[in-house]
């Protein structure tokens, strides 16, 4: 079989030349990265998370850096669907790759008229974003609630027709519960994991660093933590899973796979390495290559004794 077809993966009804995918908020709309490598390369791009009206975000700082990892507190900023539609639809259509957009609400009604929107849009999926945890109002709130997570999913089914996937928090007692709920709820799949909530605080001033006091945390030091979500998760349900949180390398992507992944995104890791779902992708070629198989045969081998 031809390494193209070895590569091929599905996610639910999206179809992906390959496994390799970035993670929304960590790629914005892919502009930035055009000048470093052809956007076409990427089996997808989930883009930065969209709310109806424009947001300004949080208010600085919004980064911190730890030990192998990086608190966010970004705050969802955004110009807003119109523009979203308008601009960047257009801009991502000139590359040969899927679109995901990430829809955000601090309502259900919020969460229902935006996915109605882009459902009608030129964009491939929908993400729906239940897992913010740098906004006040919506985000987690409707992740880390059963109850919520549930309407969540329900309202915005009953608008979008393309393939919905759903964006969990790790933020969690039991990922596996949630994912039930949302393959009750008709969701084609689950993303996982969104950052874990951290929280730093400056020893010179002895206050907390960011306004909101808790922000997101991700990088290769949330690796383990997000390879256990996707693992258990794939043993709970039959939902394919994009898997995320703290991949920097092919090792790491591989191991996301193997968990039970269909197919993985790469995001905090591209700050500094802009370059790095090129070299993942090439190194992930020559794997199933030399060993001829193909990425939906390796999706889940974990749980079925490895190689
Ligand atoms: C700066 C930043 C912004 C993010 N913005 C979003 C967002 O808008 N929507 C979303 O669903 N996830 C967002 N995320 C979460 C990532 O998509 C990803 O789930 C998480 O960072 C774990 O993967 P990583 O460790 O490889 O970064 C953001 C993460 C970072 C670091």
């Amino acid at each position: 079989m031809e390494v193209k077809e070895l590569l091929k993966t599905s996610i639910g009804s999206l179809e992906l030349k390959n496994p390799v995918t970035v993670a929304s908020g960590t790629f914005g709309c892919g502009r930035e990265y055009a000048q470093f490598f052809d956007l076409s390369l990427l089996g997808a791009i989930s883009v930065k998370g969209i709310t109806l009206k424009e947001r300004k975000g949080n208010l600085p700082p919004r980064l911190h850096e730890t030990p192998m990892g990086l608190l966010n507190s970004i705050g969802l900023q955004n110009p807003g669907v119109e523009h979203f539609i308008e601009e960047e639809i257009p801009f991502l259509r000139q590359y040969d790759t899927k679109i995901i957009a990430n829809v955000n609400g601090n309502t259900l009604e919020e969460y229902r008229e935006l996915s109605s929107i882009l459902n009608k849009e030129d964009v491939d999926a929908i993400e729906l974003n239940v897992s913010c945890p740098n906004v006040k109002e919506g985000g987690m709130v409707f992740g880390a609630d059963e109850k919520m997570l549930r309407k969540a999913v329900r309202v915005v089914r009953e608008v979008v027709g393309k393939c919905l996937i759903v964006k969990l928090s790790p933020n969690v007692t039991s990922i596996s519960k949630m994912a039930r709920i949302c393959e009750e709820e008709g969701a084609d799949a689950i993303s996982l994991v969104n950052t874990f909530t951290g929280v730093a605080i400056d020893s010179r001033t002895g206050r907390p660093v960011f306004d909101l006091v808790s922000a997101g945390m991700s990088g290769p030091a949330i690796k383990p933590l997000a390879l256990k979500k996707v693992y258990d998760t794939y043993q709970a349900v039959k939902l394919p899973i994009l898997g995320m949180g703290g991949i920097a390398s092919s090792e790491d992507a591989l191991e996301f796979l193997l968990a039970g992944s269909s197919a993985i995104a790469i995001g905090t890791a591209l700050f500094s390495d802009p370059l790095l779902p090129v070299k993942v992708l090439e190194e992930l070629t020559s794997f199933f290559k030399v060993r001829s198989m193909r990425v939906e045969e390796v999706c889940g081998l974990a749980h079925r004794g490895g190689f």
